[in-house]
């Protein structure tokens, strides 16, 4: 994980508080006052939305200036539908996540993640979904895909790596989980004057 750049990233300069517009499907369509487990929360945007709706969030970071903004700002409501921890997915520990989603369903949401992350990332992170697959409602993931390589870009140096829609699949597939629905294409992640190719996937058990 590029911790110094992300830490850099989120030290003030990125306090954008609109929601993604995944994160408007998610909330639509996702069952009300479910935990959710999101992996690479960023500055919160989404994170907060849910909250906001419902849901019970554990949101995920390896930057610690990132949970550092988010826990300032979620005040008083951490510890009731705001929660936040710093970790590094290719390390992660399970416990304090197996304890956050034992009480009943809930759901993993992964949004710009997987292309912020190498391969070797997404397999430990995949291998930590597989690992919490006990009460697992569904696994939401929005990310770039294979074309969006040459699109130009609002951030253009941050690290991002391009997979195609089928390989994710199948890397999902290993684990024994399916695509319940799938979309690629643009339009679904406008930002400013970039409107990147993306793949959206939802994962269920098999
Ligand atoms: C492109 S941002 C996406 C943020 C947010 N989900 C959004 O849509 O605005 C990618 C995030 O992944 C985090 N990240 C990168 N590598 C990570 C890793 N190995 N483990 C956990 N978080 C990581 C970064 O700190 C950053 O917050």
């Amino acid at each position: 994980m590029k911790t110094d750049y992300w830490n850099a990233f989120y030290s003030g300069n990125f306090t954008l508080d609109i929601p993604s517009q995944f994160c408007a499907m998610f909330c639509q369509e996702a069952e009300k006052g479910a935990s959710v487990i999101e992996f690479g929360c960023g500055n919160g945007r989404d994170s907060r939305v849910m909250a906001s709706h419902g849901f019970r969030v554990l949101g995920v970071d390896a930057a610690q200036s990132a949970i550092d903004y988010c826990s300032h700002r979620a005040g008083d409501a951490i510890g009731k539908s705001l929660n936040y921890l710093r970790g590094d997915v290719s390390e992660l520990d399970l416990a304090p996540l197996r304890e956050f989603s034992s009480g009943g369903k809930f759901y993993i949401y992964s949004r710009f993640f997987q292309h912020s992350i190498s391969e070797e990332e997404q397999e430990a992170m995949l291998d930590g979904m597989d690992a919490l697959r006990q009460n697992l409602a569904a696994a939401y993931f929005e990310f770039r895909n294979a074309d969006d390589e040459n699109t130009k870009k609002v951030f253009g140096e941050h690290y991002r790596r391009y997979q195609t829609p089928e390989y994710f699949r199948h890397a999902i597939e290993r684990r024994g989980f399916k695509v319940a629905y799938e979309v690629s294409g643009k339009g679904y992640a406008k930002y400013f004057e970039e409107d990147p190719s993306v793949t959206r996937v939802i994962a269920v058990l098999s």
